[in-house]
């Protein structure tokens, strides 16, 4: 086969990930996570992270080699995620990719973390419309961006202003006592609430803060809002319903989300929405998402849950699209860049 054999390394937060792909074909997708080192703190820590980062990436990339079938001599190229991220667990990734890249002989392809959550798509529903329009939200980020070529032009249309959509889902479940990271906590205590028990804030959504920040969010205003709510029933000595609160807070965001990006799409004259990052496992987001995406006649693409956290297929899946659109190749000194613009 000519399509390329790509290894892709991720770890720009908590979960180091190794995929492998043939072309646009997945063929392993091996995550090992350190979220349980961190729920005792309520977040994640960095300095735990790159030590976990360290431990377990050799094994990883092993236990992928293996999964697959495939042995390091037969790959084509190397890829990674140089940002954007945490510094010191990005590092551990690009300096194992450096050694892999330098010890076999083969081009190494640094890669950037959102266009990455975009790329993974491919190996779901196959080849990208593009340009795209793409929401990505998850635990450090929440923007806009539109999509000609995945591989050498992402723009940024818009971003969250002050919290990201998952830091808020985390930030409400420990109001509510749920364990971190707490979206998924949220989502399933929300199929047992009522999402308009409580008219929660819908930040960025009318008059002038529209018009300035048309495709911007922002998620600390609601935050606050929740914890004020629930701290008035805890003093009035009356019994928090987390189901409805969940369900309420739940959709405030997801009604933002969903409203920005198919108004962006209009805007833009984009016909295909892709949604990614880890709240896009939220299934009211991507209830709410294709509901409206119909309505509006856009596609939508959400890949399955697993490749939308954090994880070495979607790093894979990106170096392979430039394997073949004839990307240049990153040079070793490929920085990590925790701030990385896309
Ligand atoms: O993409 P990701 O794995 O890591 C980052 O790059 O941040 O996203 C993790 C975030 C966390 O904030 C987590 O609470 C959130 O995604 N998340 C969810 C759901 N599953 C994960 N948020 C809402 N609903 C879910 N089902
Ligand atoms: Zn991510």
């Amino acid at each position: 086969a000519d399509e390329p054999l790509v290894l892709g390394i991720e770890t720009s937060c908590d979960e180091t990930g190794v995929g492998i792909v043939r072309g646009s074909t997945l063929l392993v997708d091996a995550v090992a996570s350190s979220v349980d080192e961190h729920a005792r703190f309520g977040g994640v820590v960095p300095e735990v992270a790159s030590r976990a980062h360290l431990e377990a990436m050799v094994p990883t990339v092993e236990r992928a080699c293996r999964d697959a079938g495939v042995r390091l001599a037969d790959l084509d190229a190397i890829a990674v995620t140089s940002g954007p991220g945490l510094a010191g667990a990005l590092v551990v990734g690009v300096a194992a990719a450096k050694a892999l890249a330098v010890g076999l002989g083969k081009p190494l392809y640094g890669v950037n973390h959102l266009a990455s959550h975009v790329a993974v798509d491919v190996v779901e529903h196959g080849p990208l419309p593009e340009p795209t329009m793409a929401l990505l939200v998850s635990g450090g980020h929440s923007s806009l961006l539109v999509v000609p070529d995945v591989t050498a032009d992402v723009r940024p249309l818009g971003s969250t202003i002050d919290d990201a959509a998952g830091e808020a889902f985390d930030k409400v479940a420990r109001l509510l006592g749920l364990p971190f990271p707490g979206g998924p906590h949220v989502d399933r205590a929300a199929r047992e609430g009522d999402k308009v028990a409580i008219d929660f804030p819908r930040g960025l959504t009318s008059g002038k803060d529209l018009q300035r920040h048309e495709f911007d969010f922002s998620f600390s205003g609601l935050k606050t809002a929740v914890s004020r709510w629930v701290r008035a029933r805890e003093e009035a000595g009356e019994p928090v319903p987390v189901p409805d609160v969940a369900a309420s807070f739940q959709e405030a965001v997801v009604d933002v989300l969903t409203r920005k990006a198919v108004r962006a799409c209009a805007d833009q004259g984009v016909d295909d929405l892709l949604i990614g990052g880890g709240v896009a496992a939220n299934s009211r987001l991507r209830a709410l998402a294709q509901e409206r995406c119909d309505a509006a006649g856009i596609r939508l693409r959400v890949p399955r849950p697993g490749l939308c956290t954090d994880n070495g297929a979607m790093v894979a899946a990106l170096g392979a699209l430039m394997v073949e659109r004839g990307r240049e190749p990153s040079g070793l000194d490929l920085p990590a860049d925790s701030s990385m613009p896309v």
